[in-house]
């Protein structure tokens, strides 16, 4: 198997004052939330890929038969010779593009998840053993370093993860994309679409309670890398459809009022029962928002691809 080169573009102890950074904030902001990327130790990103296998979670199976079909248009508009993909987990539906693009001289992935990326890095070489794989553990929405693969180059950022971002930060991480397009680059971007509410709802709240587990590991992330007193046990999962925003807010309520413990940052912070704290917006999108908001980062929408049923929505789109 050829080797892959594994790139930290943050060092560890950075890592660390970014969770401490975000749970000081967020804990003692009014209402408390904690950010999402904070799922993903190498648990959260299992239950991440156990979430794409549900029978609720519609996004994963509609963005994937998109994919199935659109792979060789995709390829051939965009030539790209290096795909990088932002928040890549498993690159499991990354193999469609990898297929179609002959040309292609290098994979970056980019996760904040290492276990993710070695995991993926492994699984594609023992495949492709040509194929060079630059994965880059980094925080996408930080600003990117690419490594200098040849071009054109094709940004994927699949799985309707631009929707985890609120609207101000999708601004921003969408003109910090565009800097890293050159003319001939390409943006691919997987949205899903504003539906039917109570699909909506069951995809973030499934009966076998893996979101629940999903949602709950934030909490075992704080215990674990800042020794937090918190249990788990005392919070439930809910997720609700806020239909004005046209996002779903997933967050955890307090069984009866809890104290969350968390020596290392000098805090102490009371939970009333009931009291609610967001750990995810799930952005739900139509074509007329993604063609602006593109618009407003200098970037035109090119193609737009639903699936059949018209779940979930790829776009291609280049600078302007
Ligand atoms: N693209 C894959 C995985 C989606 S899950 C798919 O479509 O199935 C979201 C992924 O983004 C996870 O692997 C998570 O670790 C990563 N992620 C979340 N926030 C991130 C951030 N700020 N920077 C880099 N990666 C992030
Ligand atoms: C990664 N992201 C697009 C998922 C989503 O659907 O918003 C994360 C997720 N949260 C709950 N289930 C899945």
């Amino acid at each position: 198997m050829s080797p892959f080169l594994l790139t930290r573009t943050l060092p560890e102890d950075a890592t660390d004052a970014a969770l401490r950074s975000d749970v000081l904030h967020g804990l003692t902001r009014t209402p408390k939330e904690l950010p999402p990327k904070w799922f993903y130790d190498t648990r959260g990103s299992e239950l991440f890929e156990e979430i794409t296998r549900l029978p609720e979670y519609y996004p994963t199976r509609a963005e994937r038969e998109i994919l199935a079909a659109r792979a060789p248009e995709i390829a051939a508009a965009s030539g790209a010779r290096t795909l990088v993909e932002l928040g890549s987990g498993s690159s499991e539906k990354t193999r469609y593009l990898l297929d179609a693009l002959p040309e292609l001289h290098s994979y970056v992935p980019v996760d904040v998840s290492e276990s993710a990326l070695v995991g993926a890095a492994e699984a594609l070489l023992a495949e492709r053993p040509t194929l060079h794989v630059h994965a880059l553990i980094a925080d996408f929405t930080r600003g990117l370093a690419l490594p200098g693969t040849p071009g054109p180059r094709l940004v994927a950022f699949l799985g309707g993860t631009i929707g985890n971002l609120l609207p101000a930060e999708r601004g921003v991480f969408l003109r910090s994309v565009r800097s890293l397009l050159s003319p001939g680059d390409s943006l691919l971007l997987g949205t899903d679409l504003v539906k039917d509410e109570d699909v909506l709802v069951r995809a973030y709240d499934d009966a076998a309670g893996v979101t629940a587990e999903f949602n709950k590991n934030v909490l075992a992330v704080i215990a674990r890398e800042l020794d937090a007193d918190v249990d788990p046990a005392d919070f439930d999962h809910v997720a609700r459809w806020d239909r004005g925003n046209e996002w779903i807010e997933m967050r955890l309520r307090a069984r009866h009022a809890v104290t969350v413990k968390i020596p290392e940052l000098d805090l102490v912070v009371p939970f009333e029962a009931g009291e609610e704290m967001r750990t995810e917006v799930s952005a739900k999108f139509r074509q007329e928002g993604v063609r602006k908001e593109l618009a407003d980062a200098d970037m035109e929408l090119t193609r737009w691809w639903t699936d059949e049923a018209g779940r979930f929505a790829l776009s291609l789109a280049g600078p302007r």
